[in-house]
């Protein structure tokens, strides 16, 4: 039944073919202020209409940005009440002969997303995918002597573009600048809340360019501004008891070599990498500084691996402090999270709240577990979380045979309906997300004012502690009523908690149980609670549903199930 409506849905979603042209909008700069990241005593938010928001959001696909395939990514979008899309914009695309530039694409996503009621945000596939330049336009491809990949030790062509090339970096700040200056004009409406610069920028297969010019300047000295006594240290103190940021290093001024030791390579490609980047970010703000970010292919975050293990120069947990540096323009650096165990993804989330960092996570793997992460996420103060892959559209459609076929208006594609496995999938961010649209608002300014707290099952279940002024919360993970509760497998067990005044709280959460401790002064007291209520909040208001008491709320509960539910508690 669910999937016959989802498919009658999707049926709507027949979209028109082509990009309508943009109808001009007199907006209200006071009513749609440019979005932007507001910092206050180390916290952050995303400003969209000038208040704060939350981005609960998913990604399309790589190839899913074509009209013919939009109706599926919007089917996924809606299936998992999401607020922002995070879309591809293709510099092949938009750029396919010099100088001669389509906005189409973009104008279709701005009229698409509107009628749809969600924001985007636009990621820059250009010189840098995934550490490849699999994204230039085909007359750049073409031409590798003028825009070419990088060396490798031996001499060997890397499959990534050279980041110290002048011509490259002209032609993507010319592009981004062109797409920029379109969207100031096209988005009055502020529909595209944050702009992507690149993809997982970096090399996989060297660890830095070893062409004559990059040895040349990798000879010279390492610029002043990474000298600072603040920089040094992020760069060079242990990174964990497993190994230190840079081994032979020697602090002051000299080559990267001297300076940097065992860890001058990368650092030296990060360097390249962030001062490009850094650079088209620059002039596409200069046209609508619309908040960027970089996103980072992870690397392990608890054994300071040498870079050949993974892709070298983006922006990884022990090069943030370079990145900062060499590209002020880009207001956050952002980890995908595609890296498992929840020690390891809470430690990536703790580095990449450092150094002023607003945390955002663009990207994560798509499965079940990975939901709690959102709540991880929000607990430790990000603006906005977003699965990767949302849509259907990886595989081939039945290959057209005729350009008819290829129309994006092709009714085969537009509504067939996406598999149980896809809504599978989607569920356990369509469940958090729907529980928490309705308070987005508030809740991204109760995670400005540092009000929320989140706790997530561990891989080894044990239950979880949160200290607030005067009172502890325990949370337990699994479900059922015994005791201790057994975990969930695999450890989906989440809770996010809200503290309202001294003694209310909201709390969400699934699979756990939480019940509490009195802190402080009424430290081993009697406790119980005044009032347990489950219901909704929309609007700035709490509505209850019902009051929780009896079996529902002794013997240590309330209990979550597999669905997030909304409680109100107040205690005494
Ligand atoms: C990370 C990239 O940023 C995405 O574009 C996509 O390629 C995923 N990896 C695929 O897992």
């Amino acid at each position: 039944m669910r999937l016959l409506c989802l498919a009658a849905l999707l049926a709507l979603y027949t979209l028109p073919a082509q990009a309508q042209p943009i109808p001009p909008v007199h907006s209200n700069p006071a009513i749609h202020p440019v979005p932007s990241i507001l910092e206050k005593d180390g916290r952050h938010a995303l400003l969209v209409d000038g208040k704060p928001f939350l981005i609960l959001g998913g990604q399309a696909h790589n190839s899913s940005a074509w009209p013919a395939m939009l109706p599926k990514v919007w089917w996924a979008i809606e299936a998992m009440h999401a607020n922002t899309l995070e879309v591809p914009i293709y510099w092949e695309q938009i750029e396919p002969s010099q100088g001669k530039f389509d906005l189409s694409l973009v104008d279709t996503l701005l009229t698409q997303a509107r009628t749809h009621k969600v924001r985007l945000v636009l990621l820059w596939f250009a010189t840098w995918k995934n550490g490849s330049n699999h994204y230039m336009p085909e007359w750049m491809k073409k031409e590798p002597s003028t825009y070419p990949n990088i060396t490798g030790r031996d001499g060997e062509t890397i499959d990534s573009p050279a980041p110290d090339v002048q011509a490259t970096l002209d032609a993507d700040t010319k592009a981004f600048a062109a797409v920029m200056r379109h969207l100031k004009v096209a988005d009055p409406q502020r529909t595209v809340i944050m702009v992507q610069v690149e993809n997982e920028p970096g090399s996989w297969n060297s660890v830095r360019n070893f062409s004559p010019g990059a040895q040349k300047a990798f000879e010279e000295a390492v610029p002043a501004e990474l000298l600072k006594p603040s920089i040094l240290s992020a760069l060079q103190t242990p990174v964990t008891s497993a190994g230190k940021g840079g081994e032979n290093a020697r602090p002051g001024a000299g080559s990267w070599k001297e300076v940097f030791g065992d860890r001058a390579d990368e650092y030296f490609q990060a360097w390249s990498i962030a001062r490009f980047i850094g650079r088209v970010a620059a002039a596409g703000k200069a046209e609508y500084p619309l908040p960027m970010y970089v996103n980072a292919a992870l690397r392990d975050p608890l054994t300071n691996p040498p870079a050949t293990h993974y892709e070298s120069g983006g922006p990884t947990d022990n090069v943030l402090t370079i990145w900062k540096t060499a590209a002020p323009a880009i207001d956050i650096l952002a980890p995908d999270i595609y890296l498992s165990g929840t020690t390891r993804v809470l430690k990536v989330l703790d580095l990449y709240s450092q150094y002023g960092n607003p945390l955002f996570v663009p990207e994560a793997g798509l499965i079940p577990e990975n939901a709690k992460y959102l709540y991880a996420t929000l607990g430790n103060g990000g603006i906005g979380f977003s699965p990767f892959g949302i849509d259907d559209n990886t595989l081939s459609p039945a290959a057209p045979t005729s350009s008819h076929e290829l129309a994006p208006d092709n009714d085969a594609l537009h509504k067939s309906s996406p598999d149980e496995e896809s809504l599978h999938k989607l569920t356990p961010y369509g469940d958090a997300y729907a529980a928490l649209s309705p308070m987005m608002r508030d809740l991204a300014q109760w995670i400005f004012e540092d009000k929320v707290r989140a706790v997530i099952e561990p891989d080894d279940h044990t239950e979880q502690r949160i200290d607030f002024a005067g009172w502890q919360a325990c949370v337990s993970f699994g479900k059922g009523r015994g005791y201790p509760l057994p975990g969930n497998t695999p450890p989906t067990g989440k809770l996010m908690i809200i503290q309202l005044s001294p003694n209310k709280f909201m709390i969400t959460g699934t699979n756990c149980r939480i019940t509490f401790h009195p802190l402080g002064k009424n430290a081993g007291k009697a406790w119980q609670y005044l009032k347990v209520e489950e219901g909704t909040y929309a609007n700035g208001q709490f509505r209850a549903g019902r009051i929780l008491n009896g079996d529902e709320t002794d013997w240590g509960g309330p209990l979550f199930g597999d669905k997030p539910t909304i409680l109100q508690a107040t205690l005494m």
